[in-house]
């Protein structure tokens, strides 16, 4: 796949001294979900505003679909349809007003189907007339998304596109953007709900106090980092591990009831059965046992620790 988004050793210091991107590279493939996922203050919304060009970039180069950021700043503009996290709308327009205008500072002729279409894969078509201060904060994002999209641009930045809507819309939210991929549109998006990205995501990209601390295909690194922890469940408890079972790196829990064996799932599974056999060999007899996997946001919160 072709990177139509190229960010190469891009710095970025505010004029109040504060160094918020650290020599970053970057490259979104053709077509991707891409999370970028990172703390409060990371630089996420400070990388996506020097990609739209709303963030004037001090060191490095950006291009996207081979054009320069900053060279060919209209062309790129056009490309790009952007959810910034800020609400910011003309409050006395009507929805469709206010999709429909966006569409036409993009240069594009009007085509009231697609405004159709888009407000209705946003469940906003029954509100297309209504002014956007008599919308609920979780419908007014949802008109930005439609802003966004009204110009059908190639490249999508969701920057907190779901912060403050409800499950079901957020839901009906994914499956949209799902459906743009579907028609080639690559997206990029940032969201605290690491379980949306981890449902989401081709790939993942880390970002801690402005430097890229990750990018990884989400399956490889969820099997690449990702734990699998083995809960054992006796039928009675005991006190101590027996020191036959010394070997497996096992932990007592539940007062004496349960044994936990914590593994790389990448092990093959002859870890798990020898651990077995020596639990029989014991005579220690098991209730119940279970498995679970961590998630992204588990390998996520680890990797933050560590670079804090
Ligand atoms: N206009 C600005 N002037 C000065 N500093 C800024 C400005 N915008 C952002 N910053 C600083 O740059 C850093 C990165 O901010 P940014 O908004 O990119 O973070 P973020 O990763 O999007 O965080 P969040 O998850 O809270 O949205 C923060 O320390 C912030 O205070
Ligand atoms: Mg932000």
């Amino acid at each position: 796949m072709t990177a139509i988004i190229s960010v190469r050793n891009v710095s970025k210091t505010y004029n109040t001294g504060f160094k918020a991107l650290d020599g970053v590279d970057l490259e979104i493939d053709r077509g991707e979900i891409f999370a970028l996922l990172g703390p409060n203050g990371a630089g996420k919304t400070t990388l996506i505003g020097l990609v739209c060009g709303i963030v004037n970039v001090d060191d490095g180069k950006i291009t996207v679909d081979g054009r320069d950021i900053v060279d060919d700043y209209r062309a790129v503009r056009s490309l790009i349809g952007l959810v910034p996290q800020e609400l910011t709308t003309d409050a006395f327009e009507t929805v469709w007003d206010t999709v429909s205008f966006s569409r036409g500072l993009f240069g594009k002729p009007p085509d009231a189907a697609h405004i159709e279409k888009t407000l209705r894969s946003l469940s906003l078509w029954d509100k297309k007339d209504a002014r956007i201060r008599t919308l609920s904060g979780g419908m007014k994002r949802r008109v930005m998304i439609a802003k966004a999209l009204s110009h059908e641009p190639t490249v999508l930045f969701l920057d907190e596109p779901t912060a403050g809507v409800d499950v079901a819309l957020r839901k009906d939210m994914w499956a949209m953007v799902r459906g743009l991929r579907e028609e080639g549109v690559t997206i990029v998006l940032t969201t605290h709900y690491i379980d949306e990205a981890e449902d989401m995501a081709d790939r993942v990209g880390v970002i801690s106090h402005g430097r890229i601390i990750l990018v990884e295909d989400k399956v490889k690194l969820m099997r690449k980092l990702g734990k699998k922890q083995l809960t054992l469940q006796l039928t009675s408890p005991i006190g101590r591990i027996p020191d036959s079972l010394a070997a497996h790196a096992l932990t007592l829990a539940g007062d004496g009831s349960e044994l936990v064996y914590v593994y790389d799932p990448r092990e093959t599974e002859v870890a798990v059965s020898t651990l077995l056999d020596g639990l029989s060999h014991a005579g220690l007899k098991l209730r119940d046992l279970h498995t679970t996997q961590s998630s992204l946001e588990d390998i996520f919160v680890d990797l933050i620790r560590e670079t804090a």
